[in-house]
């Protein structure tokens, strides 16, 4: 089924914006988290980078027929200093995804009767409301000058859900079975 609706498409592109560079961004604190001498705050960064990959593949997919150029205006976070502000910047661009943009996005796409849309939009909803309490609990350990446990990352590559060590059976965002699970 195709995109109907023009409001629904701008704000798939506007979050494909935002993912995208979400991904970049945690890619670039992993790099100076593990020069810091916090490799498993690193990892963190890059498992969920991954998260964020999985939700712009999404939203690009969602928009497979809109084919074409489009300028793309999303939400960005920037700075690059240390551990505890680089992670104040990943909490902020997370709480903002969770409290402002996605339940507008998704509100949205339900009125629209955008079904592909609101389900991309629900998954990475779901994804960011974990990622905000994990990098909350990072930066406390930051600010002691201690990095997180050495547990595994585990990242649903279908909708992003997020967890640290093995609690569940199956994805409870998409329901895929954890076998599927990315480790980091
Ligand atoms: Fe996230
Ligand atoms: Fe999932």
């Amino acid at each position: 089924m195709s995109l109907k609706n023009a409001m629904t498409a701008d704000f798939l592109r506007s979050a494909y914006g935002g993912e995208s560079m979400a991904h970049m961004r945690y890619t670039i604190w992993a790099d100076s988290a593990e020069k810091d001498g916090y490799p498993n705050i690193a990892r963190l960064f890059r498992g969920i980078a991954y998260a964020e990959w999985v939700h712009a593949k999404n939203h690009f997919n969602v928009l497979r027929d809109q084919v074409g150029d489009a300028t793309v205006a999303a939400g960005a976070v920037f700075g690059h200093t240390n551990i505890v502000e680089n992670l104040q910047g990943a909490i902020d661009g997370e709480l903002h995804e969770v409290e402002q943009m996605y339940p507008v996005y998704l509100e949205t796409a339900k009125f629209q009767g955008e079904s592909e849309a609101q389900k991309s939009f629900h998954y990475a909803l779901e994804a960011e409301k974990i990622h905000a309490k994990m990098f909350k609990e990072a930066q406390d350990k930051a600010k002691e000058g201690k990095d997180i446990g050495d547990e595994s990352i585990y990242i649903c590559p279908i909708c992003g859900f997020t967890e640290i060590g093995v609690t569940v059976d199956k994805c409870p965002v998409c329901g895929v079975k954890r076998e599927m699970f990315k480790e980091f």
